[in-house]
């Protein structure tokens, strides 16, 4: 079976003060039956760790260099990440490919440095509105997914994160319908690469505007393990019940 992961993304949210959001979170959560990570910006990993320590709540990056070590002045390598307490790393957000216009061949070698690392990649795939008002969804799925993960990708070193991008930040949600048939789909395709043992145990979260009031509905979907939480991942009050949905839905 798959362990269930609730996953924060804190974005470009977050200072030392709000460490205490992080220790509000583990006290809460002393033997959660699902993993919990939490992803701050990169300058709170360090104090992250340390506030979480023997806790439940694991620590994660949300972006990596694609390469280990070098004259890339500002940037950050997985083994970095590692290094400060990471135990993960969100490679391919949407942000990120709108943003910086990463390709997913770029996140392909992130993935990959992220693997080499020791860490886990949680892997973003999304549609834009146009996409699927064209009926495009799956077709774009399918190539981010195939161009975006790595052949390095195994059960316990990959999680794959369907984000719609017209419902990141939008209040939009997908529909239970609309996630399942994605997740399904995903689920297919990763079990025709890598075979039904490695596919099997991929974890598949869904993210975009999941909240304490929808993550029920969302979790009872198929292939669905999990969330990746933006705006609800910010304060314990929101994410506490995000993670005893979830933990309910095992
Ligand atoms: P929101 O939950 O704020 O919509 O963000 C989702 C997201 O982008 C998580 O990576």
């Amino acid at each position: 079976m798959r362990r269930k992961l609730a996953a924060g993304n804190w974005k470009m949210h977050g200072l030392r003060a709000d460490l205490a959001q992080l220790s509000a979170l583990n006290t809460a959560h002393p033997d959660p039956a699902i993993d919990i990570l939490i992803c701050p910006p990169a300058t709170l990993i360090a104090p992250a760790c340390a506030a979480c320590d023997g806790g439940a709540v694991q620590i994660g990056g949300q972006d990596c260099h694609a390469r280990a070590s070098g004259a890339f002045t500002g940037d950050l390598s997985a083994l970095m990440l590692k290094d400060a307490g990471a135990s993960a790393v969100i490679v391919g957000h949407s942000e990120r490919r709108d943003a910086h216009e990463e390709s997913s061949e770029d996140v392909r070698a992130k993935a990959k440095a992220t693997h080499a690392a020791g860490l886990v990649a949680i892997i973003c795939l999304g549609e834009s509105l146009a996409q699927r008002e064209a009926a495009n969804t799956l077709d774009i799925i399918a190539g981010q997914l195939s161009a975006s993960v790595p052949n390095s990708a195994d059960a316990t070193n990959t999680v794959i994160a369907y984000e719609p991008c017209w419902a990141i930040g939008s209040g939009l949600t997908a529909s239970p319908e609309q996630i399942g048939e994605v997740h399904d789909f995903i689920r297919a395709r990763l079990t025709a690469r890598f075979g039904a043992a490695q596919a099997g145990g991929m974890r598949l979260l869904y993210g975009g505007s999941v909240k304490p009031g929808n993550a029920a509905e969302i979790f009872a979907v198929s292939n669905v393990d999990g969330a990746l939480v933006g705006g609800a991942s910010l304060r314990a009050d929101d994410f506490t019940p995000i993670i005893s949905a979830l933990e309910a839905a095992r």
